[in-house]
């Protein structure tokens, strides 16, 4: 387990964002390409394209509007998410509608998949699998009974943990990723994680994680390509 605190960098058209990856030391966490933590009311991105890779946008507050070159025209609101997959290539905007608060996860496409066709799908928040369980609430963003499609076998969780209150996940095998820190503080492994910092796994079985207050956190872990990330700005090839 490694210990990593997200740094705070500018994005775009005048935003800034707590980014955990790529930075310098941590280009990369196959297969993650890249992890944003934004939290913004104003700016946003022009139009840009992408390649190589597919993006997850998860809300926790306010909204985010898609705009593409295959004619798509959405706005994400809290507790949904929008799907791209960049493939061979694709133009979008994104555009904050009132303070959106949330993350911009890159999972790389393996090899043999880097040219599929570009595609996207909004998953609204109505359709996420939500668990109430103990003090803890699980919502399950890609997995187990989520609608949503990637190529890449990944775990994305949404969870929040009462105080003093344990969470225990089950890892599938040959995973690896990561548990960031939204709000509060966990104990995991022995060790104390706060906002903005994230515990990094290799490899793991069963995560065991117990706040001390009442925290919010992902949790990411996905299978490897075992292939070079080749990240030149918004492509990855
Ligand atoms: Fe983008």
């Amino acid at each position: 387990m490694k210990k990593v605190t997200a740094l705070t960098v500018p994005e775009g058209d005048g935003v800034v964002v707590k980014r955990l990856m790529p930075v310098h030391g941590l280009m990369n966490f196959d297969p993650f390409v890249l992890c944003d933590h934004f939290d913004i009311d104003s700016g946003g991105f022009p139009d840009h394209p992408h390649r190589g890779f597919e993006g997850v946008t998860y809300m926790l507050s306010g909204g985010m509007q898609h705009e593409d070159n295959l004619g798509n025209r959405s706005t994400v609101t809290a507790g949904g998410l929008q799907r791209f997959t960049a493939g061979k290539g694709i133009v979008h905007s994104e555009t904050p509608k009132g303070r959106a608060h949330g993350f911009q996860l890159w999972v790389n496409l393996a090899k043999a998949l880097k040219q599929i066709a570009p595609d996207y799908e909004q998953v609204d928040v109505a359709d996420i699998p939500t668990d109430t369980n103990d003090g803890v609430v699980v919502r399950t963003l890609v997995g187990e009974g989520s609608p949503t499609k990637l190529q890449t076998p990944v775990l994305y969780l949404d969870v929040s943990i009462n105080k003093a209150s344990l969470y225990q996940k089950q890892i599938p095998q040959g995973f690896r990723g990561f548990v960031y820190i939204i709000e509060g503080e966990v104990i995991l492994n022995q060790e104390t994680f706060k906002a903005s910092e994230a515990a990094f796994f290799d490899q793991a079985s069963l995560l065991s994680l117990m706040a001390k207050e009442n925290s919010r956190m992902i949790l990411c872990f996905g299978q490897p390509h075992g292939e070079p990330i080749r990240q030149h700005g918004p492509f990855v090839d």
